[in-house]
């Protein structure tokens, strides 16, 4: 079983071009994905699970896309917080949240306030998130102790700049999805991914099942992890 998945939740907009419908109706579809997949993730057992719901990237998208995709984050978070109180869910975020829309940053602020207590599963939702704007942002980080006298350069290890990203205090990744088929990265959590297992399925987001989601765990089960050794 692997303790942390982390997913490139893809496809929204193919799965809505297909049935003639806007971009908009192919989010909404994806949400219910969410549900479905954070439910089936916590009955099986995953200690953590990140989702890639919006990147830096996607802030170049049409503002009425980012719009509509903000509204429905406002809706998940406050629609969710009941399941995710009795489930014990720990709702985290990673990313530049200071640029969320005031209001959206003030709905998350208080679903990781009221389910900080939380010691279920971790559900760590990655918002105008970026990989390598969060490894500069811990190179700045680090860059500041050095110059204040608290960190010796030479000192510097994978351990410390790892404690300086926003997943630090998170396990790497073990098992990275990416649905819709793309064979690409998108610039998400480029250095925790490093040695993690890959999975991309053809299916689009919104079509996404937990069937299928069980079917991964298990191939995952059946790969081997060598790091490097023989
Ligand atoms: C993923 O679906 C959701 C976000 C990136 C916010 P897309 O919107 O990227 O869907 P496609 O790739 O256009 O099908
Ligand atoms: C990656 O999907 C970002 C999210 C899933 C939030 P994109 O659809 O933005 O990635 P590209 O543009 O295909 O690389
Ligand atoms: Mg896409």
């Amino acid at each position: 079983m692997p303790a942390h998945v982390a997913i490139i939740m893809d496809g929204n907009g193919r799965w809505a071009k297909k049935r003639l419908l806007n971009r908009v109706r192919g989010h909404e579809q994806g949400m219910e994905t969410v549900r479905n997949i954070v439910r089936t993730a916590r009955e099986m057992g995953v200690s953590a699970l990140t989702l890639y719901a919006f990147s830096t990237e996607n802030w170049a998208r049409p503002k009425a896309e980012v719009m509509a995709l903000m509204a429905l984050l406002r809706r998940f978070l406050k629609s969710e917080r009941p399941d995710m109180m009795e489930n014990h869910i720990r709702l985290t975020a990673i990313g530049e949240l200071d640029r969320l829309p005031p209001e959206v940053r003030a709905d998350l602020d208080e679903t990781m306030a009221r389910t900080a207590a939380n010691d279920g599963m971790r559900l760590s939702l990655a918002l105008s998130y970026g990989g390598r704007a969060e490894v500069v942002h811990a190179a700045r980080a680090m860059a500041e102790k050095v110059r204040a006298g608290a960190l010796d350069p030479s000192a510097i290890t994978e351990e410390t700049l790892s404690q300086h990203l926003y997943t630090r205090d998170l396990p790497d990744p073990d098992l990275m999805i990416r649905t819709s088929g793309e064979m690409r990265l998108s610039n998400f959590l480029i250095w925790q991914l490093a040695y993690a297992e890959f999975f991309i399925t053809p299916t689009l987001w919104p079509d996404f099942t937990p069937e299928e989601f069980r079917d991964i765990i298990t191939a995952y089960g059946q790969r081997e992890r060598r790091f490097g050794k023989v």
